[in-house]
Protein backbone atom coordinates (compact mmCIF):
# COMPACT_ATOMS: atom_id res chain seq x y z
CA UNK A 1 0.00 0.00 0.00
CA UNK A 2 1.44 3.28 -1.23
CA UNK A 3 2.07 5.32 2.10
CA UNK A 4 0.49 8.65 2.69
CA UNK A 5 1.76 11.57 2.08
CA UNK A 6 1.01 14.33 4.96
CA UNK A 7 1.71 17.98 3.63
CA UNK A 8 3.49 19.90 6.52
CA UNK A 9 1.63 23.25 6.49
CA UNK A 10 4.22 25.57 7.09
CA UNK A 11 4.79 27.93 10.08
CA UNK A 12 3.73 31.45 10.12
CA UNK A 13 7.23 32.68 10.22
CA UNK A 14 8.51 29.53 7.45
CA UNK A 15 5.30 31.10 5.56
CA UNK A 16 6.62 35.11 5.99
CA UNK A 17 9.83 33.93 4.32
CA UNK A 18 8.63 32.17 1.07
CA UNK A 19 6.17 35.19 0.79
CA UNK A 20 9.58 37.59 1.38
CA UNK A 21 11.70 35.41 -1.01
CA UNK A 22 9.21 35.64 -3.77
CA UNK A 23 8.69 39.51 -3.66
CA UNK A 24 12.69 40.08 -3.42
CA UNK A 25 13.35 37.39 -6.36
CA UNK A 26 12.96 40.05 -9.13
CA UNK A 27 14.91 42.64 -7.10
CA UNK A 28 17.71 40.53 -5.79
CA UNK A 29 18.55 38.98 -9.01
CA UNK A 30 21.33 40.22 -10.70
CA UNK A 31 21.76 39.56 -15.02
CA UNK A 32 25.10 39.23 -16.26
CA UNK A 33 23.69 40.12 -19.52
CA UNK A 34 24.78 36.93 -21.13
CA UNK A 35 22.65 34.16 -19.87
CA UNK A 36 20.01 34.55 -22.57
CA UNK A 37 22.49 34.39 -25.25
CA UNK A 38 24.56 31.60 -24.11
CA UNK A 39 21.17 29.89 -23.56
CA UNK A 40 20.25 30.26 -26.75
CA UNK A 41 23.62 29.01 -28.14
CA UNK A 42 22.91 25.58 -25.64
CA UNK A 43 19.72 25.34 -27.36
CA UNK A 44 21.02 25.53 -31.03
CA UNK A 45 24.13 23.72 -30.41
CA UNK A 46 22.93 20.50 -28.75
CA UNK A 47 20.50 20.52 -31.20
CA UNK A 48 17.09 19.72 -28.80
CA UNK A 49 15.48 21.42 -31.52
CA UNK A 50 16.05 18.31 -33.67
CA UNK A 51 14.17 16.25 -30.96
CA UNK A 52 11.27 18.33 -30.13
CA UNK A 53 8.05 16.79 -31.34
CA UNK A 54 4.74 18.31 -30.97
CA UNK A 55 2.09 15.13 -30.95
CA UNK A 56 4.47 12.92 -31.99
CA UNK A 57 5.74 14.70 -35.08
CA UNK A 58 9.04 16.36 -35.38
CA UNK A 59 8.54 19.95 -34.97
CA UNK A 60 12.22 22.48 -35.23
CA UNK A 61 11.72 25.10 -33.33
CA UNK A 62 12.68 26.92 -30.20
CA UNK A 63 9.96 25.69 -27.31
CA UNK A 64 9.59 29.50 -25.86
CA UNK A 65 9.34 30.90 -29.91
CA UNK A 66 6.54 28.08 -29.95
CA UNK A 67 4.58 29.39 -26.86
CA UNK A 68 5.23 33.00 -28.07
CA UNK A 69 3.52 31.91 -31.51
CA UNK A 70 0.71 30.52 -29.54
CA UNK A 71 0.43 34.17 -27.69
CA UNK A 72 0.52 35.98 -30.89
CA UNK A 73 -2.22 33.83 -32.70
CA UNK A 74 -4.69 34.15 -29.90
CA UNK A 75 -4.32 37.86 -29.69
CA UNK A 76 -4.20 38.25 -33.47
CA UNK A 77 -7.20 35.18 -34.23
CA UNK A 78 -6.04 34.79 -37.95
CA UNK A 79 -8.72 33.03 -40.57
CA UNK A 80 -5.30 32.00 -42.04
CA UNK A 81 -1.92 30.44 -41.00
CA UNK A 82 0.89 30.15 -43.91
CA UNK A 83 3.84 28.43 -43.33
CA UNK A 84 6.69 28.31 -45.97
CA UNK A 85 8.60 25.00 -44.69
CA UNK A 86 6.70 22.10 -43.63
CA UNK A 87 9.47 19.10 -43.21
CA UNK A 88 7.61 16.64 -40.93
CA UNK A 89 4.83 18.69 -40.43
CA UNK A 90 4.69 19.16 -36.83
CA UNK A 91 4.55 22.77 -36.95
CA UNK A 92 1.49 22.84 -39.67
CA UNK A 93 -0.20 20.47 -36.83
CA UNK A 94 0.78 22.77 -33.94
CA UNK A 95 -0.96 25.93 -35.51
CA UNK A 96 -3.63 23.75 -36.15
CA UNK A 97 -4.15 22.45 -32.75
CA UNK A 98 -3.90 26.55 -31.41
CA UNK A 99 -6.40 27.69 -34.23
CA UNK A 100 -8.92 24.86 -33.24
CA UNK A 101 -8.68 25.73 -29.93
CA UNK A 102 -9.45 29.54 -30.42
CA UNK A 103 -13.02 28.61 -32.40
CA UNK A 104 -13.07 30.58 -35.11
CA UNK A 105 -13.35 29.29 -38.97
CA UNK A 106 -9.31 28.96 -40.46
CA UNK A 107 -6.62 27.42 -42.93
CA UNK A 108 -3.37 26.25 -42.28
CA UNK A 109 -1.25 26.53 -45.59
CA UNK A 110 1.57 24.78 -45.20
CA UNK A 111 4.42 24.49 -48.47
CA UNK A 112 7.28 22.10 -48.90
CA UNK A 113 9.43 21.88 -52.17
CA UNK A 114 8.82 17.92 -50.92
CA UNK A 115 6.89 15.56 -48.86
CA UNK A 116 8.91 12.67 -48.50
CA UNK A 117 9.25 13.59 -44.82
CA UNK A 118 5.93 14.16 -44.65
CA UNK A 119 4.39 12.53 -41.25
CA UNK A 120 1.30 10.48 -41.88
CA UNK A 121 -0.27 11.81 -38.08
CA UNK A 122 0.76 15.69 -39.91
CA UNK A 123 -1.09 14.74 -42.88
CA UNK A 124 -4.39 13.82 -41.88
CA UNK A 125 -5.10 16.77 -40.17
CA UNK A 126 -8.61 18.03 -41.78
CA UNK A 127 -7.33 21.62 -41.06
CA UNK A 128 -3.96 21.90 -42.96
CA UNK A 129 -3.53 21.86 -46.73
CA UNK A 130 -0.21 20.05 -47.48
CA UNK A 131 1.38 21.65 -51.15
CA UNK A 132 4.07 20.14 -52.61
CA UNK A 133 5.87 23.34 -54.12
CA UNK A 134 8.70 25.80 -54.37
CA UNK A 135 7.25 28.40 -51.64
CA UNK A 136 8.49 31.66 -54.00
CA UNK A 137 6.37 30.97 -57.13
CA UNK A 138 3.24 32.84 -58.18
CA UNK A 139 1.11 29.94 -58.14
CA UNK A 140 1.55 29.75 -54.53
CA UNK A 141 0.86 33.89 -54.49
CA UNK A 142 -2.64 33.01 -56.61
CA UNK A 143 -3.50 30.50 -53.69
CA UNK A 144 -2.70 32.33 -50.99
CA UNK A 145 -5.00 34.97 -52.88
CA UNK A 146 -7.91 32.14 -53.11
CA UNK A 147 -7.34 31.77 -49.69
CA UNK A 148 -8.04 34.75 -48.62
CA UNK A 149 -11.28 35.00 -50.27
CA UNK A 150 -12.42 32.06 -48.71
CA UNK A 151 -11.08 32.49 -45.16
CA UNK A 152 -11.60 36.57 -44.77
CA UNK A 153 -9.74 37.82 -41.87
CA UNK A 154 -6.02 38.24 -40.67
CA UNK A 155 -3.21 36.21 -42.04
CA UNK A 156 -0.06 34.82 -40.08
CA UNK A 157 2.73 33.84 -42.21
CA UNK A 158 5.62 32.09 -41.33
CA UNK A 159 8.90 31.61 -43.01
CA UNK A 160 10.63 28.45 -42.38
CA UNK A 161 11.64 27.09 -45.96
CA UNK A 162 15.65 27.49 -47.33
CA UNK A 163 16.81 29.89 -45.28
CA UNK A 164 18.95 31.84 -48.19
CA UNK A 165 19.12 35.80 -47.55
CA UNK A 166 17.84 35.24 -51.69
CA UNK A 167 15.27 32.74 -51.01
CA UNK A 168 14.09 34.52 -47.70
CA UNK A 169 13.95 38.10 -49.77
CA UNK A 170 12.36 36.32 -52.58
CA UNK A 171 9.64 34.96 -50.08
CA UNK A 172 9.28 38.22 -48.42
CA UNK A 173 8.35 39.88 -52.11
CA UNK A 174 6.22 37.61 -52.77
CA UNK A 175 3.98 38.07 -49.77
CA UNK A 176 4.71 41.99 -50.29
CA UNK A 177 1.03 42.49 -52.20
CA UNK A 178 -0.57 39.45 -50.36
CA UNK A 179 -0.38 40.54 -46.63
CA UNK A 180 -2.32 43.89 -45.57
CA UNK A 181 -2.38 45.87 -42.56
CA UNK A 182 -1.84 44.20 -39.24
CA UNK A 183 -1.32 40.74 -40.52
CA UNK A 184 1.80 39.22 -38.89
CA UNK A 185 5.00 38.01 -40.44
CA UNK A 186 7.15 35.50 -38.76
CA UNK A 187 10.82 34.96 -40.72
CA UNK A 188 12.52 32.33 -38.73
CA UNK A 189 16.12 30.86 -38.32
CA UNK A 190 17.68 34.88 -38.62
CA UNK A 191 19.92 33.37 -35.72
CA UNK A 192 21.76 31.83 -38.11
CA UNK A 193 25.53 33.34 -39.71
CA UNK A 194 26.35 35.07 -36.06
CA UNK A 195 22.74 36.35 -34.64
CA UNK A 196 24.51 34.61 -32.71
CA UNK A 197 24.64 31.08 -33.86
CA UNK A 198 26.62 29.75 -36.76
CA UNK A 199 29.13 32.43 -37.40
CA UNK A 200 30.48 32.23 -41.36
CA UNK A 201 27.17 30.64 -42.17
CA UNK A 202 26.73 33.41 -44.90
CA UNK A 203 23.85 35.68 -45.34
CA UNK A 204 20.50 33.89 -44.15
CA UNK A 205 17.35 35.41 -42.87
CA UNK A 206 18.39 38.10 -40.98
CA UNK A 207 20.08 39.84 -44.03
CA UNK A 208 17.23 39.32 -46.16
CA UNK A 209 15.32 41.43 -43.35
CA UNK A 210 17.74 43.86 -43.23
CA UNK A 211 17.61 44.17 -47.21
CA UNK A 212 14.07 44.21 -47.65
CA UNK A 213 13.82 47.15 -45.04
CA UNK A 214 16.47 49.33 -47.13
CA UNK A 215 14.08 48.46 -49.83
CA UNK A 216 10.81 49.09 -48.43
CA UNK A 217 11.24 50.72 -45.49
CA UNK A 218 7.56 51.63 -44.28
CA UNK A 219 6.31 48.11 -45.01
CA UNK A 220 6.38 46.58 -41.37
CA UNK A 221 6.50 47.53 -37.45
CA UNK A 222 8.90 45.38 -35.16
CA UNK A 223 7.25 43.74 -32.32
CA UNK A 224 9.79 44.04 -30.50
CA UNK A 225 8.75 43.20 -26.76
CA UNK A 226 7.45 39.65 -28.25
CA UNK A 227 10.57 39.18 -29.74
CA UNK A 228 12.20 40.15 -26.46
CA UNK A 229 9.44 38.42 -24.33
CA UNK A 230 10.99 35.12 -23.55
CA UNK A 231 14.66 36.17 -23.68
CA UNK A 232 16.15 34.46 -27.05
CA UNK A 233 13.87 33.97 -29.91
CA UNK A 234 15.42 31.94 -33.34
CA UNK A 235 13.89 34.71 -35.39
CA UNK A 236 16.02 38.02 -33.60
CA UNK A 237 14.22 41.15 -36.04
CA UNK A 238 11.50 38.75 -37.42
CA UNK A 239 8.79 39.25 -35.08
CA UNK A 240 7.09 41.95 -38.09
CA UNK A 241 3.75 43.81 -38.55
CA UNK A 242 2.18 45.27 -41.60
CA UNK A 243 1.69 48.36 -41.25
C1 LIG B 1 13.57 23.99 -41.26
S1 LIG B 1 12.61 22.88 -42.21
C2 LIG B 1 10.96 23.32 -41.74
C3 LIG B 1 10.68 23.00 -40.33
C4 LIG B 1 9.24 23.03 -39.91
N1 LIG B 1 8.59 24.29 -40.19
C5 LIG B 1 9.19 22.76 -38.43
O1 LIG B 1 9.08 23.72 -37.65
O2 LIG B 1 9.29 21.61 -38.04
C6 LIG B 1 12.79 23.56 -43.81
C7 LIG B 1 11.95 22.92 -44.90
O3 LIG B 1 11.98 23.79 -46.02
C8 LIG B 1 11.91 23.02 -47.20
N2 LIG B 1 12.40 23.83 -48.33
C9 LIG B 1 13.67 24.04 -48.74
N3 LIG B 1 13.69 24.83 -49.81
C10 LIG B 1 12.41 25.14 -50.10
C11 LIG B 1 11.78 25.93 -51.11
N4 LIG B 1 12.49 26.55 -52.06
N5 LIG B 1 10.43 26.04 -51.08
C12 LIG B 1 9.70 25.40 -50.13
N6 LIG B 1 10.24 24.63 -49.17
C13 LIG B 1 11.57 24.51 -49.15
C14 LIG B 1 12.74 21.79 -46.89
O4 LIG B 1 12.34 20.71 -47.71
C15 LIG B 1 12.46 21.58 -45.39
O5 LIG B 1 11.47 20.60 -45.21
Amino acid sequence: MAAAVIEQRPTPAGLGRRIASGLMAPFLYKSTGSEADEYHKWYFNTMVWKRTTWMGVETWKSVSDMWNYQEILVDLKPSLVVEFGTNQGGSAMYFANVMRQIGQPFKVLSVDVTHERLNPIAQRDPDVLFVESRSNVPAIADQIRDLRKDYPGKVFTILDSDHSMKHVLSEMKLLRPLLTRGDYLLVEDSMLNGHPNLPGWGPGPYEAIEAYEQEFPNDYTHDVDRENKFGFTYAPNGFLIRN
